[in-house]
């Protein structure tokens, strides 16, 4: 079975980050890479991950004009990411550019192209907050009209939470894969993750790999807390 842990290495700093990638990188499929690691460190981390052997999701949600987004994507191809994100708000052509500039530069490199993963609407987000910022509309109306602009565009992947699963697997072809955060165990202490499910009903309801972060690495073990989950998923 491909083991569809991601694990969001959230933390500050380089030296810790790798030590827990090499502590987890044979209990997870791989290593999401955020604004906060990836400002304070450079694009060596993502290198110095990737030796490692694990996958890398570089997430640092692009958002731009095309052609700055579609550089922006060469330059994370360059580096050997497998997944990135950017948001589908951007618009059909910024989502077209990056899907290309995914595929080009993969091509030129003979490498297999980074899966160009949609941001929907963040789950900071109500719909009080959208209709501030002059979107009338439900979260959930918002969220798939998102997707399909995103898997129109040809990306083949997009991020949503645990509970836009469902709603998302009508919505889109099957073959888009879906990555999702929000995900506990149970066992751990309650934080900011309002709607969560666990790994197996997210695997369940339709995702493809789930995001997890402190439920492992802030656990007092984890590589243990990673291969607990992976077992819960057997
Ligand atoms: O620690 P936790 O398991 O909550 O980490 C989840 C990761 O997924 C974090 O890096 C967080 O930024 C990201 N994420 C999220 N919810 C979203 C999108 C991304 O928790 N809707």
């Amino acid at each position: 079975m491909r083991n569809p842990i991601i694990v969001a290495l959230d933390v500050p700093s380089p030296d810790t980050a790798l030590e827990l990638a090499t502590q987890l990188a044979p209990s997870c499929g791989g290593f999401k890479i955020g604004s906060e690691l990836f400002t304070a460190a450079g694009p060596d981390i993502v290198k110095r991950i990737r030796e490692r052997g694990a996958l890398v999701f570089l997430d640092l949600k692009f958002h731009d004009i095309p052609n700055t987004v579609a550089k922006a994507v060469t330059s994370a191809v360059k580096l050997d990411v497998q997944m990135l994100t950017v948001h589908a708000g951007g618009g059909t052509e910024m989502l077209k550019a990056a899907e290309k500039a995914a595929e080009e530069t993969a091509y030129k490199m003979g490498r297999t192209p980074p899966l160009v993963l949609g941001v929907t609407v963040l789950t900071s987000l109500d719909s009080a907050a959208l209709r501030e910022v002059g979107l009338d509309v439900n979260v959930e109306y918002q969220v798939r009209r998102l997707a399909t602009v995103a898997v129109k565009a040809g990306l083949r992947g997009l991020v949503c939470s645990p509970l836009e699963i469902a709603a998302l697997r009508k919505t889109i072809p099957s073959q888009v894969q879906l990555v999702v955060p929000g995900i506990r165990t149970g066992a751990e202490k309650a934080d900011d993750q309002k709607r969560t499910m666990t790994p197996k009903e997210a695997i369940a309801a339709g995702a493809t790999w789930l995001v997890i972060g402190r439920p492992i690495y802030a656990a007092e073990n984890p590589k243990e807390a990673a291969e607990k989950i992976l077992e819960s998923l057997q």
